[in-house]
């Protein structure tokens, strides 16, 4: 389990009904979304929660590796939502939701939302979500959401080159290592929370908390995609939580999948 966390204490002092009930720790792991998959697959029930202290084939979105040094949060979350396919993507946005509240509040950090994933501060990516989800026909068996929050490493000790300008780190922002237990203990928790807000009161309730983290809207984006890259005005998420762009050539374009590339003008 990663070290700084004791599973007795963490335990006792966790205020959630579901997440984070059952949780498995190990030092070492590929993925805790693979991990978590096979916990899944054996019948791990809702709510379940893998964590690593290391990964050693961390996963990002489109293929990429993520890169996960021991001081980092790494751990990944069943649930079993009773959603159609389609309905998956509201769980990243349940997931970055909480990642910006629970960063600012605990340490007084300006946190921003980048669609569809991203939680930044100051401008550089400090967490990520990966959710993934294994389905038959229109019936959701479970869903993986994978968290990853740089958090008591230095970036430019770990992480190669070109990802260092954009990438940072709670130990970066705050100037001290932070409380892993804390801090894992207050995701589950805001997780669960927003997760049954979500469930309630429906994805606006949820949409609409996100864009107040939503910086990049209303900036010049640029968009890439497997299918193409285009540069335009970023001017909403819509209800189905795709990315509303004004483009260059005046047209509105709703992109479903991709990433957003903040343009300097
Ligand atoms: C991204 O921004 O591309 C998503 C990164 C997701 C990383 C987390 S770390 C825990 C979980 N396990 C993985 O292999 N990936 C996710």
């Amino acid at each position: 389990m990663p070290a700084q966390i004791s599973a007795d204490s963490f335990q006792d002092d966790l205020q959630t009904k579901r997440l984070g009930r059952n949780v498995f720790f190990t030092r070492e792991v590929g993925s805790t979304n693979d991990w978590a998959k096979e916990l899944a697959v054996l019948g791990a029930r809702d709510g379940t929660v893998a964590i690593a202290e290391t990964q050693t084939a961390g996963r990002g979105r489109l293929g990429r590796s993520w890169i996960s040094p021991s001081g980092g949060l790494w751990f990944s979350v069943i649930l079993r939502p009773m959603f159609k396919p389609a309905e998956t993507v509201k769980l990243v946005f349940v997931a970055s939701l909480a990642v910006a509240e629970v960063l600012h509040e605990l340490y007084g950090l300006k946190t921003e939302t980048k669609w569809p994933n991203d939680v930044l501060v100051n401008g550089r990516k400090i967490s990520g979500i990966l959710t993934e989800m294994n389905t038959t026909g229109e019936t959701v068996n479970y869903a993986i959401l994978g968290i990853g929050v740089n958090a008591n490493f230095d970036v430019e000790e770990v992480f190669p080159e070109e990802l260092r300008a954009v990438s940072t780190s709670l130990k970066a922002e705050i100037g001290k290592e932070v409380s892993l237990e804390e801090l894992f203990r207050s995701l589950l928790e805001r997780l669960e929370d927003i997760y049954e807000h979500l469930l309630c009161d429906g994805f606006l309730h949820v949409l609409n908390r996100w864009k107040n983290f939503a910086g990049f809207l209303g900036r010049q984006v640029e968009v890439a995609n497997r299918a193409e890259r285009f540069c335009g005005l970023a001017l909403d998420v819509d209800n189905e939580g795709c990315l509303l762009v004004r483009s260059e050539d005046g047209t509105l374009r709703r992109v479903i999948a991709g990433d957003v590339l903040f343009r300097v003008m």
